[in-house]
């Protein structure tokens, strides 16, 4: 609450924080696993998590939404029901309460939701307002609730759910009223009220590029175009296990290419309960393919995964028979899912205690000659980022045999200098996220002798 100048210093405390009880905890070698908080970090990624104030009451779920996760967002207690029931009754006490806990445990927090036609009261909804009317109940609520959180929270989600699955706007008393200006009138009334927030639109389905998404699109190009303070998109991100779009890292670069912050705002991935152990690892298949998205953008923010453990999840209340959607289970007890998150943000994937890998980048390649014949041959090679921190733009050399030539090649540039060989990326595979492989090839003419050769530089740093 606006009490202090805290303003956004504790995000920025918490590598430092984290930096200084790897100094004081003993070798790495007796390291226990890092908590996703600080792997994050690293990498300047929120690893968010929602939470319900009330259930704070329960240690083990305080516990994990306080060790794991470096930012926090209000699951229910910032909705408009919530904090402004009646008109100009104003109720901040789990608003308040998670915000208390975030500040405690150092931790930023992300805000939903201001505008959106849902846990939106009837005073509003049904309450027969003019446009102007209606934009000075919107004033007023969005001027108070952020204006109140200044210190605090850092990211809005401004306007939710604003659009049909083909791309047009939703009916909601704010489009039936205002049209749909109403979207920068609430993004000029927040960034009015607090200048520094970083106001969002957050949608669901549109993760994928898909009809709902090109609608976001042309809404945020268009936002963008006029000025109006639009800082980031939120993909929800409510998915189901062997269903995340193969056009997520795209959709994601395409918002990024406008300037703009990507969030995965609320990821969970359902199945069918109870899930398999074969589904819980397809789910934690389908954690890394989100992270990997994510990762593989500069303008990725992060991700906030929508709820503390499975016991607790919306889903099986919203989608009967589903659920089982978070890292942690029933009990509290990590599932696959978390590992390949821990995984992905550079961990070493794995429930047994460290050592945790090295945080300044590591490689793996494999050399593969996948044809030859009398004078000529092809080589296929991956290589794969081991390391804990995105590569951005890669270049592997190795050395080989005079009197070899490369000819062509392909998912790479590959020359070759006197015995050095050398491939770089290209632009869509340039990036290598921790975990992260680009596999390239090309073919070569020879005078008889193809070897393998078994030492790698990416970047000038030697490989596994
Ligand atoms: C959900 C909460 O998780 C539930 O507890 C509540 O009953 C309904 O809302 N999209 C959103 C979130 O933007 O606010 C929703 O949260 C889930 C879908």
């Amino acid at each position: 609450m606006k009490t202090t100048t805290r303003r956004r210093t504790a995000r920025f405390l918490a590598p430092v924080l984290a930096l200084a009880l790897a100094l004081s905890a003993g070798s790495p070698a007796q390291a226990e696993d890092p908590p996703l908080r600080d792997l994050a970090d690293r990498h300047g990624l929120r690893m968010g998590v929602a939470v319900s104030a009330h259930l704070l009451d329960n240690a083990r779920y305080a516990e994990i939404a306080a060790e794991q996760y470096n930012s926090v967002t209000h699951e229910n207690e910032l909705k408009w029901e919530s904090v402004q029931p009646q008109r100009g009754q104003f109720n901040w006490s789990g608003a308040d309460r998670l915000v208390d806990f975030a500040r405690a445990n150092g931790q930023d927090v992300y805000g939903h939701t201001l505008v959106w036609h849902s846990q939106l009261p009837s005073w509003v909804a049904d309450g027969g307002f003019s446009a102007p009317e209606l934009e000075g109940v919107m004033e007023d609520h969005i001027s108070t609730v952020v204006n109140r959180y200044a210190d605090d929270i850092s990211h809005w989600d401004v306007v939710n759910e604003a659009f049909n699955e083909d791309g047009t706007f939703r009916d909601s008393v704010f489009h039936r009223t205002l049209g749909e200006d109403y979207i920068a009138t609430s993004l000029e009334m927040a960034h009015a009220a607090d200048p520094d927030a970083r106001l969002f639109i957050n949608d669901y389905n549109v993760e994928g590029i898909n009809a709902k998404s090109d609608g976001l699109y042309r809404l945020a190009s268009s936002l963008v175009a006029r000025g109006v303070p639009l800082h980031g998109v939120g993909l929800q991100s409510h998915l189901i296990v062997g269903q995340v779009p193969s056009s997520m890292q795209a959709n994601i670069q395409r918002f990024a290419d406008l300037g703009l912050e990507v969030v995965v705002t609320e990821l969970d991935i359902r199945t069918t309960t109870p899930a398999s152990e074969q589904q819980l690892q397809a789910q934690a298949a389908d954690y890394t393919r989100v992270f990997q998205a994510c990762m593989a953008v500069d303008g990725c923010g992060g991700v906030t995964v929508w709820g503390v453990g499975d016991a607790n999840s919306w889903i099986p209340d919203v989608f009967p028979g589903q659920g089982d959607a978070l890292p942690y289970d029933h009990q509290y007890d990590t599932k696959p899912a978390y590992w390949a998150m821990h995984e992905a943000l550079g961990g070493d994937g794995d429930p047994g205690p460290g050592p945790d890998p090295d945080p300044d980048g590591s490689c793996a390649v494999t050399y593969t000659v996948s044809d030859q014949w009398n004078q000529g041959a092809v080589i296929n090679v991956t290589v794969r980022n081991t390391g804990s921190a995105t590569v951005d733009g890669w270049s592997l050399a190795w050395t080989s045999p005079t009197g070899q030539q490369v000819t062509s090649a392909w998912n790479a540039t590959v020359t070759r200098t006197g015995s050095t060989v050398t491939a770089e990326g290209v632009s869509w595979n340039r990036t290598l996220p921790p975990g992260g492989s680009a596999t390239f090839g090309f073919q070569i003419t020879h005078q008889g002798q193809v070897d393998t050769p078994d030492a790698f530089e990416l970047n000038g740093t030697a490989c596994d």
